[in-house]
This record gives structure tokens, sequence and C-alpha cells, in this order.
């Protein structure tokens, strides 16, 4: 709807979980690098959580990009499953054929594939994403397939990936078995403020818009504090952002369009368009334009302002909306 009046071949910020528009923040790659080198290893379990939106399934996305080709992997996605669905669903994944679906044919089909796998060296990798959906019963199932090895090294390396409950899960003592097999695990930290701003451009850039400065730095700091650096939330809010910017005709998204839209995202109100605004917002374009730099808070005082420091934030609150006052 917006892609050509801002110059995108695509939409910059969809939802899905799309390796193209991979940003390799220091935590995400971090993440990245700790799946690569668990499998790799052959060693035993590794568990990512991280909040919703955080860059999860992202991350896995990306992960099957760059894992060596060779490599088989079972992909799990849906998590409502019992442990004979959960075996089924293994299997057609990895194209094993069987014959009946009592559980030990399964396990038997499965053990027969996996040999055959190690033999000819190729690394087979379960990865189940959303595990915080699964029952402690099926957890331990999990772990009973990783008893599947040789004298070396397993033959299955399985990645867990869940909400942070999945972590809560774990620590059910029925699971003290699954907690010891756990190798590593990672936490998927939201962006900070840096990297928000970095993320937005990369995405921007990689939609094909080479402008780079779209969103002006005060509406960068808008949609973090609405975000608190979660990629899912910074999508929505520079998504709306852009919609806000093509209503008032402005291809720059400047603070009052950021913060505009962001009150629309958490209203559900959906777009509306003042009139007045229009005005207002041409002003204020004009204005921050003008002078950039004093109607930006500065990095560390910004941070302390995130931090909860009150009298600065009041102060400095103060000082923007004066400078607006002033300047408007
Ligand atoms: N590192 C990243 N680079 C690019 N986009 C990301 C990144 N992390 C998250 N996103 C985007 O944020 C949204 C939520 O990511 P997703 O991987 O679905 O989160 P989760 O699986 O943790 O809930 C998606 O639109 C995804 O494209
Ligand atoms: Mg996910």
């Amino acid at each position: 709807m917006y892609e050509k009046f801002y110059g995108f071949k695509e939409k910059p910020f969809n939802l899905t979980p799309d390796s193209k528009f991979f940003y390799a923040s220091p935590k995400h790659e971090e993440a990245l690098n700790t799946l690569l080198l668990a499998i790799s290893e052959r060693n035993g379990f590794v568990v990512v959580t991280g909040e919703i939106g955080s860059g999860k399934t992202t991350v896995c996305r990306t992960l099957l990009n760059r894992l060596d080709p060779s490599t088989k992997v079972a992909l799990i996605l849906n998590t409502h499953l019992n442990k004979k669905e959960l075996l089924t669903a293994i299997l057609d994944d990895l194209d094993i054929e069987y014959k009946t679906k009592s559980k030990s044919h399964l396990l038997g089909a499965l053990n027969k594939y996996l040999i055959e796998q190690a033999h000819n060296d190729v690394n087979v990798v379960l990865i189940i994403d959303e595990a915080q959906n699964l029952t402690p019963s099926v957890i331990e199932e999990v772990r009973m397939l990783s008893n599947l090895e040789t004298e070396k090294e397993k033959l299955i390396q399985i990645v867990l990936i869940g909400q942070p409950e999945l972590r809560k899960k774990l620590s059910n003592p029925n699971l003290e078995q699954f907690r010891q097999r756990v190798v590593f695990h990672y936490h998927l930290q939201p962006l900070d403020y840096i990297e928000t701003g970095e993320y937005i451009k990369h995405r921007l850039a990689k939609a094909g818009n080479k402008r780079g400065d779209i969103f002006s730095q005060p509406a960068i700091e808008e949609i973090y504090k609405y975000s608190k650096g979660v990629p899912r939330l910074i999508n929505l809010a520079c998504h709306n952002a852009l919609i806000s910017g093509l209503v008032y005709e402005s291809k720059t998204i400047y603070r009052a369009i950021a913060e505009e839209a962001i009150i629309e995202l958490t209203d559900g109100i959906g777009h509306v368009f003042h009139a007045d605004k229009k005005k207002q917002i041409q002003k204020l374009e004009q204005a921050e334009e003008a002078a950039p730099k004093q109607f930006m808070l500065s990095d560390t005082k910004f941070l302390s302002y995130l931090n909860g420091d009150e009298e600065k934030e009041k102060n400095q609150i103060i000082k923007t909306d004066q400078w607006e006052e002033n300047n408007g």
C-alpha cells in the first residue's frame, strides 16, 4: 500500500520470520553461533528461550540456511502433540517410512535411519519450536530420543526453542535427567537502543530503500520506548508509522508521526486522519530538520530515562515540550 510512496520493493516490516531480512545483532548472532557449535559438537541438547517476538524463529530459519547442506533437519512447529504424534511428525519430516504406528516400530525405524546417517557421516538435527507447549511427558520422550547414540556420539542433536515458560517447565523435578543433558541454554534478549536504530535501517535497506534515514532519530527513540527493543513490536510500530507517513504525505517519519502511530497501535482504533495534524506535522518537520540535535535526547540521558530515572525523565520531557512550544 505504501511501497511505491517510499520506494520499497516490498514491505520492510512484515511479521513473518523471513531470513532474508535477518539483522545479525550481536545477540542474534550469538544465539546462532551457539546453535551451530552445539550441533557440530554433537553432544546433547540446546535450549533457546526468549520473549514472544524476540526473534527465535528468525534465528531458527537463518540456522537452516547456515547448516552444512548435508545436515538433515526435522523441524517441528506444531507442539500440541502427544508422544506418538511427535514421533510420527519427526519421521514424516525426515521422510522415513513406517508400516505401523506402534511406538516400538516408530522408534525402531528412526533408530535404523539414524545409524545409516551416522554411517554416512550425516548429522541429523531435531528442532522443536514453540517447545513451551510440550507436556513434561513429551519432553521426557524427547530426552529418550537423545539416548540413541553410538559409543562416540549422539545420533541426533536436539534443539528446543521456546518462550520463557519453557525454562520454568524444565525446572520440573521430574525432568532432572533432561536438565543434566542440556549443554547450552541461550536466552535471547531484546535489542538495545542503538541496535534498534540499526535494525530499522537494515530492514529498510533490505526492502530496497537506500536512503537509510526515513525514520528520524527522535522517531526511533519513540519506537524504542514503545518496543523496548523487541523486534516484533518494532515491526508493528514501524509499519504503522509508515502508513501514517503516507496519510500525511511525509516521506520522513518524524517523532510526531511515530508517536501517533504508536498511540493508534495501543488504542487499537486504527488510522485517523487529522487535518490539523498535517499542518502541525509540517511544522514539526521543519523544526526537527532545523535542529535535529536539540530535539534528541542524548544516548546516555535517554538510557537513564529508560532506566526509570524519573527526575531526569521529567526534565527531558519538559525540555522537549518547551522546545516544541518555542519552535512549533
Ligand atoms: N534478527 C532479526 N532480524 C530481522 N528480523 C527479525 C530479527 N529478529 C526478529 N525479527 C522479526 O521480528 C518478528 C518476530 O520474530 P520471530 O522470529 O517470529 O520471534 P519469536 O519466534 O521469538 O516470537 C518477525 O517479523 C521477524 O522477522
Ligand atoms: Mg516463534
